[in-house]
């Protein structure tokens, strides 16, 4: 503007010059919003194939059961798909990209639509800000001193857990209901089912109550990927805990080894002992994660339930998720479903002690920032999960993720406070 006023007073052919290449630019600019447009049109076409491959191709490597699964999950996508308002993924997962960590404004929460939005969701806390950085500083520093980590690890895989008897689990009667006989659950503390209910009249099942801040009532059911001898146990124990959401972190075959039972129906109802299981609806959320919704009914009483699980599918074995984010995610609609509740959450992995430690040691030590503690003792909140359960977190590579995990959490949440 200011240009084109001073062009009068200016030499001419200076001005020229000027215009063509400010016009040089404009056409630029033009053609670039004009490429960009037609590339996001294509994109927003193909979107769906490419999930469809991504799926397909992530089964691929997985034992036959699982590729049948997944087909089935995009079949079911598919069908979902056609019949929701149409939302291109790669649009949400442009703005996803660019909304947990940059210094952008969070999305409000009332900008996103339904639950069928792919979109993140908001970070939520209470922290204290000071707390928050203080963390931050020392998780950085840990991260970064690779011997110190080394060193905490040491330590922290001498520690012995005390009472640690595991006699129960181990009793002629119950020890083939061990998916790993590493990971037994402890006397002191294991769930024990209503024998009258149970259709073998046993009390045992592997899986431990963890404990948060209150002794009485545990925030968390550690166990075990049920196996096709337990998996009524396993719905007597969502009966009877009351619980509403199961965490399950571990997909069902690895490398053509099972990982877990296929405990729920793959449409309709199935029926384990006297527990009911239909199941609702099914929601791939990203190539990471699903969620599932069954009506869960007890046929003794006739009295119902809705049980949510999420199903987190690219967690292997001993190893870590391929990123942070996709976990505390993860992590963020879980609690969003739990909000209000006080039943236990049921994280499930294979032997229930690896990738459910590492879970629970995250959403634990977030949970208590969350609340406004001042202090936050990482090894030392291992160490109560380890008195409660064996092997809770198995490998440095998941203790460093932890680590990094609450870092990166924290982070977000710092940049989405007013500053
Ligand atoms: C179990 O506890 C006993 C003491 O009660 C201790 O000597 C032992 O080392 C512990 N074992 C493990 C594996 O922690
Ligand atoms: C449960 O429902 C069935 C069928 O509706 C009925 O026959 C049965 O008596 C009910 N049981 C209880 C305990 O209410």
């Amino acid at each position: 503007k200011s240009k084109v006023k001073l062009l009068p007073h200016q030499v001419e052919r200076e001005d020229s010059a000027k215009f063509v290449v400010l016009t040089l630019i404009s056409i630029g600019c033009i053609t670039g919003v004009l490429l960009t447009s037609g590339i996001l049109y294509c994109l927003r076409h193909s979107s769906h194939y490419q999930l469809k491959e991504k799926l397909s191709g992530l089964s691929g490597d997985l034992g036959s059961d699982a590729t049948t699964a997944y087909q089935e999950l995009c079949r079911q996508r598919m069908a979902t798909r056609s019949s929701e308002r149409p939302e291109p993924l790669h649009t949400s997962r442009i703005n996803s990209v660019s909304s947990q960590f940059s210094d952008g404004p969070m999305p409000s929460p009332s900008a996103r639509s339904s639950t069928s939005s792919w979109s993140e969701e908001p970070v939520q806390s209470n922290m204290d800000i000071s707390t928050g950085h203080m963390i931050l500083s020392y998780m950085e520093d840990h991260l970064k001193n690779k011997n110190r980590l080394e060193k905490e690890w040491e330590a922290l895989c001498a520690y012995q857990a005390e009472p640690n008897s595991s006699l129960v689990a181990q009793r002629e009667e119950n020890v083939q209901k061990n998916r790993c006989l590493a990971v037994l659950t402890y006397d002191h503390s294991r769930i024990l089912l209503k024998s009258e209910n149970s259709h073998g009249n046993s009390d045992y099942i592997n899986a431990s109550p963890i404990m948060d801040h209150d002794p009485r009532n545990p925030a968390y059911i550690a166990t075990q990927g049920p196996l096709p001898a337990t998996v009524a146990d396993f719905w007597q124990m969502v009966w009877e805990s009351g619980c509403v959401v199961i965490v399950m972190l571990t997909p069902l075959t690895e490398n053509g080894v099972k990982q877990c039972y296929h405990y729920w129906p793959d449409e309709g109802s199935n029926l384990y002992h006297i527990y009911e299981v239909n199941l609702v609806s099914e929601h791939i959320w990203c190539e990471d994660f699903l969620v599932r919704s069954f009506y869960l009914k007890n046929l003794q009483t006739n009295e119902t339930r809705t049980v949510t699980q999420f199903h987190f599918l690219s967690w292997y074995d001993q190893g870590v998720p391929s990123s942070t984010r996709s976990l505390l995610d993860f992590r963020r609609k879980v609690n969003k479903c739990y909000r209000g509740r006080s039943c236990p959450i049921i994280v499930h992995c294979s032997d229930g002690a690896g990738r459910s430690g590492t879970y629970v040691l995250i959403d634990m030590v977030l949970n208590k920032m969350a609340k406004g503690a001042k202090e936050i003792d990482i090894a030392a909140t291992l160490e109560h999960l380890r008195d409660q359960r064996p092997g809770m977190v198995q490998t440095k590579e998941q203790f460093e993720f932890a680590l990094t995990a609450v870092a990166e959490e924290v982070n977000a949440i710092l940049k989405a406070l007013p500053q």
